[in-house]
């Protein structure tokens, strides 16, 4: 009579054992060495990105940070942004690409030093009882970035655009005199040296959010 039990040494089907008769194949949860190592990988790979990342945002707020006191490192940004404007007032109409990245970058620029006023400097400003100077500047702030939508959206290579560019400066230039001349110096003298280390180590930390 015919058999159809197969003997258990022909089957080929049965999972291979290894030499303590346990089942050499892989639970869905189990974490090889070469899964172990990609993940690894992928962890290093992620804190080399966070370093590069963090080393990047240390280079573009050195200039500010080695600029010393919180006062004197926004001068040294608003000459900066300034410089910025002159490159874009010497382009030519056709010139669009130019203006479109100089804006980018002026749009950058301002945007990482609006973010260290309005955030850390207005703020200690409205504490010291000026809280009027504060609260204009912010305004003004607005109209700065009034002025980037709309040369932004604006064309590239008609006349116009460097006269707004310049109308814009205009406006940017009436706003660093008063910090500079003014405002400041009467928040960096109403603070004790200590006050002012604190208020500088507050704004590049700030400004290194943006940076
Ligand atoms: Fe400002
Ligand atoms: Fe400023």
């Amino acid at each position: 009579m015919a058999t159809t039990t197969r003997s258990k040494t022909n089957r080929t089907d049965t999972p291979p054992r290894d030499s303590h008769g346990r089942f050499k194949h892989k639970s869905a949860f189990s974490f090889d060495r070469q899964t172990g190592a990609i993940a690894a990988a992928a962890v290093a790979g992620a804190a080399v990105g966070l370093a590069a990342n963090m080393g990047r945002k240390m280079m573009m707020q050195s200039p500010t940070y080695m600029a010393g006191n919180w006062d004197d490192a926004l001068k040294a940004e608003h000459k900066a942004t300034l410089a910025l404007f002159d490159q874009l007032e010497a382009t030519g109409d056709d010139q669009t690409t130019t203006r479109s990245h100089l804006l980018m970058k002026i749009k950058y620029s301002l945007s990482k030093h609006a973010l260290q006023e309005e955030s850390v400097i207005y703020p200690a400003m409205r504490e010291a009882n000026d809280a009027h100077d504060a609260d204009d500047l912010n305004g003004e702030h607005g109209y700065v970035k009034s002025y980037l939508y709309e040369l932004e959206n604006m064309a590239k290579d008609g006349p116009e655009f460097l006269a707004r560019v310049r109308d814009f400066r205009a406006l940017l230039e009436g706003h660093i005199r008063n910090e500079e001349d003014n405002v400041f110096p009467r928040l960096r003298a109403s603070m004790s040296e200590e006050q002012n280390k604190k208020l500088t180590m507050a704004m590049n930390r700030e400004g290194l959010k943006l940076a």
